[in-house]
């Protein structure tokens, strides 16, 4: 049985206590930070630089999953690796050599995941899928937490699930955007490996109590 793993996103954060925020986190569980890097022009909101995750990378040692909603990443690929991402996730819409960009992200030393808008068919991945160490299936419109997840995505993670189980059975699938404690077993059970929620971890009680009741309707979960 593989086990998911819930990654809460900073996004929904108290940034003047990020530090706390994150010490919250680590002591209710989490192994994994998601991190959302928007450029005000691939999507129209604008977040985390690398002086940022240059200073999250100092005070944790968990997991750092860097989602660039950027356009041209291979410009700031390298130095995001070199700011401390463990993960690095470019979005299929915004990459023009998405083959070299995946390569440039492993050699550089950090794990590869390419991101696919709602309208974006999973078969798009059929040509680099082989080098993807994940899939990042987007269940709302990048830009902004707090939306409602698209029901038709489970149908969408099942085909991501399907074509790495073809040519790359060790690649992940990353699901992000409208995940809540309604909606989690459904998503885990589609086949995510990762299920990134910001709002839900946040929103409600404190990301402490956020995290631990999203992470026990996680683990009931059978897969
Ligand atoms: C959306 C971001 C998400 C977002 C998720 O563009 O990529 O990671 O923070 O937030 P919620 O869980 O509130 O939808
Ligand atoms: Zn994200």
């Amino acid at each position: 049985m593989k086990i998911a793993k819930l990654a809460p996103s900073i996004l929904s954060a108290d940034f003047s206590n990020l530090s706390r925020d994150i010490d919250l986190l680590t002591e209710a569980g989490a192994e994994i930070i998601h991190v959302d890097v928007m450029d005000g022009h691939f999507v129209p909101n604008l977040t985390i630089g690398i002086p940022v995750l240059a200073s999250i990378r100092k005070i944790t040692s968990l997991t750092l999953d860097v989602h660039l909603m950027i356009s041209n990443p291979d410009i700031m690929v390298p130095r995001y690796i070199e700011a401390g991402a463990d993960i690095i996730t470019v979005q299929y819409e915004a990459s023009c050599h998405l083959n070299g960009t995946l390569n440039r992200i492993k050699d550089g030393g950090a794990r590869a995941g390419v991101a696919l808008n709602p309208h974006s068919p999973v078969h798009l991945l059929e040509e680099v899928a082989d080098i993807c160490d994940m899939i990042l299936v987007m269940s709302v419109n990048p830009g902004f937490g707090g939306q409602s997840f698209i029901p038709s995505r489970l149908e969408k993670i099942k085909k991501a699930r399907k074509l790495l189980d073809i040519v790359n059975p060790e690649g992940l699938i990353e699901v992000d955007g409208g995940i809540n404690s309604v909606n989690i077993a459904a998503v885990a059970e589609a086949g995510a490996d990762i299920l990134v929620a910001g709002s839900a971890v946040f929103g409600v009680s404190g990301p402490a109590d956020g995290f631990k009741s999203l992470n026990s309707a996680l683990k009931k979960v059978n897969r």
